[in-house]
């Protein structure tokens, strides 16, 4: 394939599959193969003594080594202090999460040659820290990222793409995106080349991993009533569960009923579920699929009659119960002209060429414009309870990039003031995921009565955040990144680069 003099790659790490694209010469995203020559990689990995095996081997070992294998870290992004510890060594999830990346990196190297800079996607829903912990895992995986994308952007980009620019103009999409771990829900305006997200929603634990785990209990509670026995004890045998369940839930996508044959760990067991049954097993996860998706149309201001198209997006919408469920709701049938697994990455190898364009001084085909997921504040005080209470900064569904401000007054015997910021929509700062603090220090004792610090919060368009403080009537001014809770610091960050790069 022919391409750009540099690749305008685009990756969707996914939690259970990932998947390249690059533009070729005509800008037209092409999903590149991997050494398997499969268009996506499962996001799983084997740890063999010092070997670490990623994809199709990996997975298709869980039978056997079931005790070895890291899957689904992606859902461990940005937990504090969250390690995996494997034969004697502490991975944090970035370190984790990159030797997917330089696995993705390698494979694409070998058929379209070197390349550095790339565009990896986010769920929609994903917070700041786990937006730089994604940023981190590029690092770690020696790839100098352009930029991070919202994946269901990304996949609003490729829908418009696909369609040419100016038939999808004047179009609101809603994209429903169910994958393997999160789901998102973005509403998607798409006008005179500009991709505008009104709204979005979602939650990052909820993804066809959920389903499967609904059949493995399924299975074993069958198992457990004929053998008095749980598989699950075996770990081998619960490998073997996952990957029968994973199995059964993609047939009951095509067939009304599925046998599976459960091999361990003393007697084989045959069992049957109906797509009826497999229905009612899982009702409440698509539930809450279908109470976000009303959510995030309200919260844009439509109603479900101002949606031009459903979007399916992520393997999971394979799943009848999904277009069942959309179809009822918004009274129209959902689309799926793009690949449900590619779309994503074909979005972000667009993103990534018109970032490129831009960086060379090009005329750019489309701009973006995202919304934050999560609401932006810093701890204060209510004033009648004396309580902690968040102070909201910047609300939720606020169109990217913003800066906003709010003052704090200064008691009068102050001399620091810590900053203590965070994201989330509860008024109790507990509830919230704390991103990171700065602290003022060496206020002068003479300040006049009433003086207030100024706290400014600027909103990437990438949903980074930057954060300045000022102390009025002084020159009192913290304008530096702020000190940030569970973050590698760069030395660490090196030494997981050299080691995972080899
Ligand atoms: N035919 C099918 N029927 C049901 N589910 C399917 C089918 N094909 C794939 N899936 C499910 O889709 C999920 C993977 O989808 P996808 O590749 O979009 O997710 P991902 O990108 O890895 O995850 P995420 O976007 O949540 O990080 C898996 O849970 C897989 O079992
Ligand atoms: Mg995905």
């Amino acid at each position: 394939m022919s391409q750009r003099k540099i690749p305008a790659v685009g990756i969707d790490l996914g939690t259970t599959y990932s998947a390249v694209a690059v533009l070729d010469d005509k800008d037209c995203p092409q999903t590149l193969l991997n050494a398997e020559s499969e268009r996506t990689t499962p996001s799983v990995l084997l740890f063999d003594g010092q070997n670490v095996v990623v994809g199709k081997l990996a997975e298709s070992s869980k039978n056997t080594h079931f005790e070895g294998i890291v899957e689904y870290t992606k859902r461990d992004l940005g937990k504090r202090s969250y390690h995996k510890h494997i034969e004697g060594v502490e991975y944090p999830p970035e370190a984790l999460l990159a030797f997917i990346l330089n696995k993705l990196k390698k494979d694409s190297v070998a058929q379209i040659g070197d390349f550095t800079k790339a565009v990896i996607t986010v769920p929609a829903y994903f917070d700041e820290v786990r937006r730089k912990a994604t940023q981190d895992a590029g690092y770690l995986a020696g790839i100098e990222v352009l930029d991070i994308i919202n994946e269901p952007t990304a996949a609003a980009i490729a829908y418009g793409y696909e369609k040419s620019n100016d038939q999808a103009d004047g179009e609101t999409v809603l994209v429903y995106d169910l994958g393997g771990g999160t789901f998102d829900v973005s509403i998607v305006r798409i006008e005179s080349g500009q991709y505008r997200a009104l709204a979005t929603d979602g939650d990052v634990k909820l993804g066809g991993v959920d389903w499967d785990e609904r059949l493995v209990t399924y299975f074993a509670e069958q198992y457990m009533s004929t053998y008095n026995l749980d598989p699950r004890d075996d770990p081998n045998s619960l490998g073997q569960l996952w990957r029968i369940a994973k199995h059964a839930k993609h047939t009951l996508s095509d067939e009304d009923v599925c046998t599976v044959e459960l091999e361990s760990p003393l007697q084989a067991l045959s069992i049957t579920i109906t797509q009826e049954e497999f229905a009612s097993l899982t009702a409440d996860l698509l539930e809450r699929t279908r109470f976000t998706a009303s959510q995030t149309v309200k919260a844009a201001g439509l109603s479900w009659n101002d949606i031009d198209h459903v979007l399916l997006v992520g393997g999971s919408t394979r799943m009848p119960s999904v277009s069942t469920m959309l179809r009822e709701e918004s009274g129209a049938e959902p689309k799926r002209s793009i690949s449900p697994d590619e779309a994503v990455a074909h979005g972000a190898a667009l993103h990534a060429g018109r970032l490129l364009d831009k960086q060379r001084g090009r005329k750019t085909k489309f701009t973006v414009q995202n919304v934050n997921s999560h609401t932006l504040g810093v701890v204060g005080v209510d004033p009648s309870t004396k309580r902690p209470r968040t102070a909201r900064i910047i609300p939720r569904n606020t169109g990217l990039p913003i800066t906003a401000k709010r003052e704090f007054k200064i008691r009068p015997d102050q001399q620091s003031i810590k900053i203590e910021i965070v994201e989330g929509e509860s008024r109790s700062p507990d509830a919230c995921q704390l991103i990171g603090a700065c602290m003022i220090r060496g206020i002068p004792a003479d300040l006049p009565a009433q003086s207030a610090v100024e706290v400014f919060f600027k909103y990437r368009e990438d949903g980074r955040l930057q954060v300045k403080v000022r102390v009025k009537g002084t020159d009192i001014i913290l304008d530096s990144e702020f000190l940030r809770e569970n973050t590698m610091t760069q030395e660490q960050l090196d030494a997981w680069r050299d080691y995972i790069t080899g």
